[in-house]
């Protein structure tokens, strides 16, 4: 049977003076999760959103905060995260000094733990935390920017972790972020993504072409 795929768009790429309304009209395109991206100009070179937004932005959202953590440290901020309305807290291993504890807090917190590989990160790093993760996030570009090309070479790590997440026979979600097109799209899923983050392929063209650019990377 095919996999069910879910589409993440990821707010960055979205209109920052008015988040509330963009959330509804992916949400109304049919968006599956909100991902929302949090930079904090060391960890990655750009800053963007912390607690206070994703609790103003959670109000106008039924659908799940899928939210990528690249700050560091990361372990003082997950609790904030967690009560602003986080449904879902992904983290970089290189984030802090011990990954698995970090993601058992969030576990303790009642979320979705997540943890995330840089393109330059081996999938290795996995191995030792698949009981403690409900997401795989493979990026597919170095964080920190929307727009940027999708690396080719994140296909074989993608295949990777599908081997993996099989063997544990558990529902373990593997998501792609970065430079996600239509044409992206279907190479990370043939290869065993099953939800796909999408900035600029979602928000382009504005509010009019949402639920098209959605539909076209479901295809
Ligand atoms: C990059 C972010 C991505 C980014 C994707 O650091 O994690 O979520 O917004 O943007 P596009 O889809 O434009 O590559
Ligand atoms: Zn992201």
């Amino acid at each position: 049977m095919p996999r069910q795929i879910k589409i993440a768009p990821s707010i960055l790429s979205a209109d920052f003076s008015r988040l509330g309304a963009e959330i509804e009209a992916i949400e109304a395109a049919g968006a599956d999760l909100i991902h929302i991206d949090v930079m904090d100009g060391h960890f990655v070179p750009n800053i963007t959103i912390g607690p206070m937004v994703v609790k103003a932005l959670r109000p106008h959202a039924k659908k799940p905060f899928d939210v990528h953590l690249m700050i560091s440290p990361v372990d003082p901020y997950l609790d904030a995260f967690a009560e602003a309305g986080a449904d879902g807290l992904t983290v970089h291993p290189e984030a802090g000094p011990h990954i698995h504890r970090t993601l058992q807090h969030i576990r303790k917190l009642g979320k979705k733990a997540g943890v995330v590989l840089n393109p330059g990160t081996p999938i290795e790093a996995i191995d030792n935390l698949m009981d403690l993760v409900d997401l795989i996030l493979i990026m597919t570009v170095n964080p920190g920017f929307g727009g940027q090309s999708f690396i080719e070479s994140q296909i074989g790590k993608i295949e990777a972790a599908r081997k993996r997440i099989d063997a544990t026979g558990r529902n373990i979600a593997l998501e792609v972020d970065g430079g996600i097109t239509p044409e992206t799209a279907r190479r990370a899923v043939a290869a065993g993504a099953d939800t796909l983050v999408a900035g600029t392929a979602v928000f382009q063209g504005g509010p009019s072409r949402y639920a098209a650019n959605i539909a076209a990377l479901r295809t």
